[in-house]
């Protein structure tokens, strides 16, 4: 399996100042919101053009490791940016909750072959206020607020059987119209980027890396430093 990459290119002079800008760009001609330019043609194309349905662009590689240095990883879904955080939601208690408490360090990779770019993000995460993963809870179907109680993610349990007698349970107990309460361990984590690198796949192997560091906590108006990756 060899494929040469030839989507387009990625230079120090066209990427945004600011790489939450350049995300949300790069993010919305994943989910084929934007156009691509195809560089030297000047012809703009539909990336998501043809792509299966099932393909979630908004779905990325979170990484999280114990003080002792286990690393473990899984698939969660982006599901908020603002202008300086990536958003996902998940149980406090699970394996990557356990280990945030512990080292909020962590790594997001989101990969699209579509458009032969992957994007990588070193940073940290800290749980988001309970009034907007309430307000991201209750916006989600009513089977998965269920399910968020059901489930104590990550636990060990005897069978299916017992995740479903408790959603009966839970169904009795929250009838249609009643309000499902946010369970206590569950809500979202906001990650703070300290770096940020996007990749351009290229031919032979020469791809464009470009890479933007800050240090947390820096005042909003603090420039980003750019730099250009050997591949
Ligand atoms: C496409 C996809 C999307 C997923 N999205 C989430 C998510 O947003 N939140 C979540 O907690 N788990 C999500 N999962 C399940 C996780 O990959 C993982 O099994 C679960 O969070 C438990 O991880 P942990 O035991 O490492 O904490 C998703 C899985 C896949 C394959």
């Amino acid at each position: 399996m060899r494929r040469d990459y030839t989507l387009g290119g990625l230079r120090k002079q066209d990427v945004s100042t600011d790489p939450m800008v350049q995300f949300e760009l790069w993010f919305r001609q994943a989910t084929g919101r934007n156009t691509v330019d195809s560089g030297a043609t000047g012809e703009s194309r539909s990336p998501t053009a043809g792509l299966p349905e099932w393909v979630e662009p908004n779905a990325m590689t979170l990484s999280t490791a114990s003080p002792a240095g286990e690393v473990t990883n899984r698939t969660v879904l982006l599901k908020g940016i603002t202008d300086r955080h990536f958003v996902f939601y998940t149980s406090y208690e699970s394996t990557k909750g356990r280990q945030i408490a512990a080292n909020p360090l962590v790594s997001l990779c989101f990969f699209w072959p579509h458009l032969q770019r992957q994007v990588l993000v070193s940073g940290r995460a800290e749980q988001t206020d309970r009034e907007s993963s309430a307000a991201y809870f209750h916006s989600r179907p009513r089977d998965s607020q269920l399910g968020a109680h059901a489930s104590s993610q990550s636990s060990t349990i005897e069978s299916r059987e017992v995740l479903e007698q408790r959603m009966e349970e839970l169904a009795a107990r929250y009838p249609v119209g009643t309000t499902v309460p946010l369970p206590e361990r569950w809500g979202g984590y906001a990650v703070e980027p300290s770096k940020i690198e996007f990749w351009q796949g290229r031919t032979n192997r020469l791809h464009d890396r470009i890479v933007y560091t800050r240090p947390f906590d820096s005042p909003s108006e603090t420039p980003w430093e750019i730099s250009r990756l050997s591949p």
